[in-house]
């Protein structure tokens, strides 16, 4: 069974002067252990299925499935916690912690011992490629490109099956980018995590198992290697 399903799934914006469908009957399954991208058209609906996805919303009619169980019917802020992690496009990591304590804190939450989540979040920070004098900074002390790399790092070391990222690379120069991609797909081929990314960038898209094109609200299938 796919740890992530979407079955005909739909949703509209209620804005005051008109509907806008932004995601329309879409179908599509994750496993667990692949790497997925979804690219399309500014405006196209990625967001807005990343966030159905994420349960942060509901769709208007369908239903999204994890491990055949209903979301709507579920806890959706446990789910966050403990099943999804969402990196999100304005990386929303806590100002007031280091980018050290940002990585650290979902592996505590679920009651790491501090000093082997220091450890392991020293690790994944480094393999993101962040220079070690940046783990003490805060947040605003880092660029975009840095916060983004410690917003990763966070949802890797947050240990869901299902890893949701919503352009991921777009703050990055190639270099890192590699970093992010070697990081990500890792996730997916070694640890087992589902990784769904959105992505405009045609190379972090060919990198993926399985690529989805969005157009106008709708998915489609692009390829898929084996
Ligand atoms: N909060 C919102 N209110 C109204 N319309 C929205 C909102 N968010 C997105 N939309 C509209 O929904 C459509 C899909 O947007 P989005 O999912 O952000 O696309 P993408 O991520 O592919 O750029 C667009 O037409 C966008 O203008
Ligand atoms: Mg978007």
């Amino acid at each position: 069974m796919s740890v992530l399903r979407a079955e005909h799934v739909s949703y509209s914006y209620q804005t005051k002067y008109q509907t806008i469908e932004a995601v329309k009957d879409v179908t599509c399954e994750f496993e667990k252990g692949r790497f997925y991208a979804v690219t399309g058209e500014s405006g196209s609906g990625k967001s807005t299925l990343l966030s159905l996805l994420a349960g942060l919303d509901l769709p208007k009619e369908g239903r999204i499935l994890i491990e055949g169980e209903d979301l709507a019917q579920m806890d959706r802020d446990r789910y966050r916690r403990e099943k999804a992690s969402v990196v999100y496009q304005a990386f929303h990591l806590f100002p007031l912690l280091s980018a050290l304590e940002n990585v650290m804190f979902p592996m505590e939450l679920c009651g790491m011992k501090k000093d082997e989540a220091r450890s392991r979040a020293k690790e994944l920070l480094a393999s993101t490629g962040l220079g070690e004098k940046s783990f003490t900074q805060l947040p605003q002390m880092m660029s975009g490109g840095e916060q983004q790399r410690v917003a990763i790092a966070r949802a890797v070391a947050a240990g869901g099956e299902i890893l949701l990222a919503d352009e991921p690379t777009g703050n990055l120069d190639t270099e890192n980018e590699k970093n992010i991609v070697e990081l990500l797909k890792n996730s997916a081929h070694e640890k087992g995590y589902a990784v769904i990314v959105i992505t405009h960038n045609p190379e972090v898209a060919a990198q993926a198992d399985e690529v989805f094109v969005m157009r106008d609200g709708r998915l489609k299938v692009r390829e898929e290697a084996v």
